[in-house]
């Protein structure tokens, strides 16, 4: 058993077990390796930040867990079939999205996951920067959807599905999405999602999905223009989120609605993403290289683009640009 998946199963058995005590005998055991490879483990477990009690002929007792996103304690609670496939996790990289980029093209398998405590150059639609601060939750996941490039919408649309369902599930928080795949909280946005893709003659070879939840973070950790249109789930709950517990519902909900996906049921998660969407019925502004056009939101077609009319009664359909809510139509 490799060091990873050996420290995985003890902090499942002490988290188990907590606040009681399991014995370096029976964990020896289980796991099929000797006393002191147990304790080898543990010591690496507290340089991880994990504070292990160790009392003589009781054995360990887990006090605490470190407030990192540790691959090791994800793998041991995931219950997924292809998303956390392999887990990457660093302190801080410039976009995780580059970095699963790299690790896809270098043969990852689906369903690959890096997570960053940090990023230093995050990455948003449009261009954009994404500012990603301590406490936040920044990762990507690698997936081969099969699909022509026109219908990686699909992708996002689904993940925008996943994540406000289980924020809503995990958090308890009212989220809305606005179109394409933003996930506002109060009208403020709280998490973005961007998919990116690495595409051959006529159909994605792979795409990497990248998420950034504004969780443990203040509004004050964000640039003065950005804190008006954004929140933050400390900022909502008051409190702190168990960001490990978030993580894995994010994942398990996504793992669900991209089977879904795969066996061609888009339009039962287009139903469900319409109905979380408080973009349509809402008077309107789009963005786009073109220009403005304002109108209500009407409607959303099968590829995800956007049915906006204006009060001439002129409709048009984005793919893409930038939509701003004016007010409720
Ligand atoms: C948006 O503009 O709304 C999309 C933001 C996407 C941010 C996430 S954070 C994890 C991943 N890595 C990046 O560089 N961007 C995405």
């Amino acid at each position: 058993m490799s060091g990873p998946r050996a420290r995985g199963n003890i902090l499942k058995r002490l988290r188990e077990a907590a606040p009681g005590f399991v014995s370096g005998e029976s964990l020896g055991t289980e796991l099929g390796i000797s006393r002191p490879a147990v304790w080898k483990h543990v010591s690496r477990l507290r340089s991880d930040g994990y504070q292990i009690e160790a009392v003589p002929r009781r054995g360990y007792r887990l006090v605490s867990s470190p407030d990192l996103l540790v691959p090791q304690e994800i793998q041991s609670r995931l219950r997924t079939s292809v998303i956390g496939a392999k887990i990457r996790h660093f302190d801080v990289v410039g976009s995780t999205n580059e970095v699963a980029r790299d690790l896809a093209l270098k043969g990852a398998p689906e369903g690959t996951i890096v997570i960053a405590e940090k990023q230093s150059a995050g990455r948003g639609r449009l261009g954009r920067p994404w500012v990603s601060p301590a406490g936040g939750i920044y990762f990507s996941v690698v997936l081969h959807p099969a699909l022509p490039p026109t219908e990686l919408v699909r992708v996002t649309l689904c993940t925008a599905v996943s994540v406000a369902r289980a924020i809503r599930e995990t958090a308890e928080v009212a989220v809305a999405i606005k179109w394409p795949n933003d996930i506002l909280c109060r009208g403020r946005k709280l998490v973005g999602i961007l998919t990116e893709m690495v595409a051959e003659a006529d159909s994605v070879g792979f795409a990497v999905v990248g998420i950034g939840i504004n969780a443990n973070t203040a509004v004050t950790d964000y640039p003065a223009p950005s804190r008006l249109s954004l929140t933050t789930l400390a900022s909502v709950l008051g409190r702190a989120t168990d960001r490990t517990d978030l993580l894995v519902a994010v994942l398990e909900a996504l793992d669900r609605d991209y089977a879904r996906l795969k066996q061609g049921r888009f339009a039962e998660i287009l139903d469900e993403w319409k109905q979380m969407c408080s973009t349509i019925g809402t008077n309107v502004r789009v963005s786009t290289v073109e220009g403005t056009f304002e109108g209500i939101a009407t409607g959303v077609n099968a590829d995800g683009s956007l049915v906006v009319t204006a009060s001439s009664g002129e409709k048009r359909a984005f793919r893409s640009g930038e939509v701003e809510h004016l007010r409720s139509a």
